[in-house]
């Protein structure tokens, strides 16, 4: 795992965008991972100030998020449709029809599910995969004891995930207590993975997953084995 260390969100910010512009730029065709999240908020701010200004552009661009939640209507502005919207989709000049979020409100989810996977497969697999870590160490929202080789799928979300999202709701039993994700052996699919790291809240379970056991107890722990990772930290490990 190659590490660049940043000294605040800020840098991280500036840094992350540096790399996910340089990626564009070099492919034709780009397929990018995203995540949501407040950690990669000021990397998508960046990315809209490069594209308002026609450094990058995103023309060609296709997009895959790795998750939502489950029973939260697009225009909500706690689904992830929404906070994509907010941060990234409405400053880019990318085409609509080319990004792809899952539908938390399908009402056969495990179509849905079934329906993005084969859609990833069919466009091919992501050049570039942006992650953000869970507290307690899960990736998208494959939780703790999730299969390294699941695919998109329905998720319960953990008591942990529950509490840290709440802010983002008016109050916690507002919070979904169920999500889609892309599995972990997707992602590990990824050509190269981005994986960005924010806030000392984060250090315990950040050496665990850099430094621990590679187990399904920790999600995280399998980008140990992933070929072409680069994390961007602020954090010492
Ligand atoms: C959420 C998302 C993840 C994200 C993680 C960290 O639950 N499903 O994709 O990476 O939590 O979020 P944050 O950056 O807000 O700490």
């Amino acid at each position: 795992m190659k590490v660049i260390k940043v000294k605040n969100s800020d840098e991280l910010g500036v840094s992350a965008a540096e790399f996910v512009s340089e990626r564009l730029m070099s492919l034709e065709k780009p397929i990018i991972g995203l995540a949501t999240g407040s950690t990669p908020e000021k990397l998508y701010a960046n990315l809209i100030k490069k594209c308002q200004s026609k450094e990058i552009s995103f023309k060609n661009v296709t997009t895959f998020n790795l998750d939502e939640y489950v029973g939260l209507a697009q225009d909500d502005p706690t689904s992830y449709h929404y906070y994509m919207d907010k941060n990234l989709f409405n400053g880019i000049d990318i085409k609509r029809e080319n990004t792809h979020v899952l539908d938390g409100e399908a009402e056969d989810l495990q179509k849905e599910c079934d329906h993005f996977e084969r859609l990833i497969q069919e466009t091919g697999k992501m050049d570039l995969q942006i992650l953000g870590l869970g507290l307690n160490g899960h990736i998208g929202f494959n939780e703790p004891g999730t299969s390294f080789n699941s695919r998109t799928h329905i998720v319960e979300l953990s008591e942990t995930t529950i509490k840290a999202n709440a802010r983002f709701f008016p109050t916690i039993q507002d919070v979904p207590t169920k999500a889609l994700t892309m599995g972990i052996g997707t992602i590990m699919e990824a050509k190269e993975i981005l994986f960005l790291v924010q806030g000392e809240h984060k250090a315990e379970i950040l050496q665990k997953v850099v430094h621990g056991k590679v187990t399904e107890g920790v999600p995280a722990s399998i980008l140990q084995r992933h070929p072409n990772i680069t994390l961007i930290t602020d954090i010492d490990i």
